[in-house]
């Protein structure tokens, strides 16, 4: 007798895990990192699929990624793949890319220019505002307006562009984009272009790529070229900020006056607003000073483009910082923008797209160096991705028991509490 070989999880086999992922859920001890299957194991990622990157609203693209009516970018986000486009009115759109026909994927290529979107199967036609336009022969009843492309829920916030691919995505989104739109809407993004995109394959579970980013007790050590400008004192309570530290406190407060001064001038909000869990769009956003000459993130601090962004007077703005659950973050410069999004491609493999925008008028070689605009995060970048493959290799060994947060990591601690939430939101556990 033939056994045929198991592939699928039996009924009992998936009552067995579901249990035991919600008690681990459950047990979550704050304050501490996550036990190791939420990083290493596939069905856990499997669940962070379903309840965090198919329900939560998505940073994928800026405006600037799509300037042109029919310009297109296409994000793969487990096995869905959405295509984000300009329309004919200028207004983004995201839609489902699969054909209403038979289903073929529709665009191929991660990003593009189309007249019209045509499925290579059987030629259907769909505008770019996603109604089919053209079917080749049909019978007499055939009606095109019921098969538009399907829609995926966008929101676009000063220019940066979410995707929900929920049904009926998290309302918060809205209050979310009212309350961070004043502070970026002054870089003016609209008049941005790309300077440079890059693409970084990181050998890690996407938790431990955020919680990474989530702090910066490692920057002293791991980060020549951000510490350069980054004040290393970030995350330290005022009072517990180490005696070495003192000096680069000093300087901190005294380009924080200078800050205020120019930011007031140019009518910037700076205020920390800190809402990272409690909710299902949690988010940060704080305007600071940067260190050495303190107008843009370079080797020594000077500027990156001689091109200010929107109407600024001065290069000397700091950095705007915003930080969205649970897949990205962005740092806003008086002359450029850098805008990071991150896509699980598997258990302990994540996709960081990071992308640098300067001004629209700006010219490569005559307003701005593209190695010296670039270099700080290409290098941070990189130094971060070996830090995640040593996290992802540690936390894989059976020696692994998850370690507590230092004070400077609040805001890893933060995620992993949203992360939480939303998995027992999902799960029907409040
Ligand atoms: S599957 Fe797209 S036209 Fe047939
Ligand atoms: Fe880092």
């Amino acid at each position: 007798m033939t056994t045929i070989p198991e592939t699928r999880p039996t009924a009992s086999g998936q009552a067995i895990f579901d249990a035991q992922w919600r008690e681990r859920v459950t047990a979550r001890r704050p304050g501490y990192s996550l036990e190791a299957p939420f990083y290493t194991d596939e069905a856990h990622f499997r669940k962070d699929m379903e309840a965090i990157f198919s329900r939560t609203w998505l940073f994928v693209a800026s405006v600037a990624e799509v300037p042109e009516p029919g310009d297109y970018v296409t994000i793969d986000v487990g096995r869905d793949s959405v295509i984000v486009i300009r329309d004919d009115d200028e207004e983004i759109r995201a839609y489902h890319n699969v054909c209403r026909h038979r289903g073929a994927r529709l665009l191929m290529d991660s990003s593009g220019s189309v007249g019209n979107i045509v499925c290579g199967y059987h030629q259907w036609t769909y505008s770019p505002d996603g109604e089919l336009m053209h079917a080749g022969l049909q019978a007499p009843d055939f009606d095109r307006s019921c098969f538009s492309l399907r829609s995926v829920h966008t929101k676009v916030i000063a220019g940066l562009v979410f995707i929900c691919l929920a049904a009926d995505p998290p309302e918060d989104i809205h209050e979310v984009a009212d309350r961070i739109s004043p502070y970026i809407a002054p870089h003016d993004l609209t008049r941005t272009r790309v300077a440079h995109q890059e693409d970084l394959v990181e050998n890690a579970n996407w938790k431990l790529v955020m919680e990474n980013n989530r702090e910066c007790y490692h920057c002293e050590g791991a980060h020549p070229e951000l510490t350069a400008t980054f004040f290393p004192t970030y995350g330290y309570p005022e009072d517990q900020i180490p005696k070495r530290l003192l000096p680069a406190h000093a300087r901190y407060l005294e380009a924080e006056k200078r800050l205020t001064v120019d930011a007031d001038r140019n009518g910037l909000r700076s205020r920390l607003i800190t809402e990272l869990s409690g909710r299902p769009t949690g988010f940060r956003i704080q305007r600071e000073a940067l260190d050495g000459a303190g107008e843009s993130y370079t080797m020594d601090g000077g500027r990156a483009s001689r091109r200010l962004l929107g109407s600024f007077d001065t290069h000397a703005l700091g950095r705007l910082s915003l930080h969205v659950q649970p897949n990205t973050w962005f740092h806003f410069l008086s002359d450029h923008v850098v805008t990071f999004s991150l896509v699980p491609l598997s258990v302990d493999r994540t996709l960081v797209r990071t992308t640098w925008l300067v001004h629209e008028d700006a010219e490569a070689g005559v307003d701005y160096d593209l190695d010296r605009l670039t270099e700080v995060w290409h290098k941070t970048n990189a130094e971060d991705a070996e830090l995640c493959e040593r996290a992802q290799l540690g936390v894989s060994s059976p020696a692994y028991v998850p370690g507590p947060y230092a004070p400077t990591e609040t805001d890893v601690d933060a995620f992993c509490v949203w992360y939480i939430e939303r998995l027992r939101e999902y799960a029907g556990m409040e």
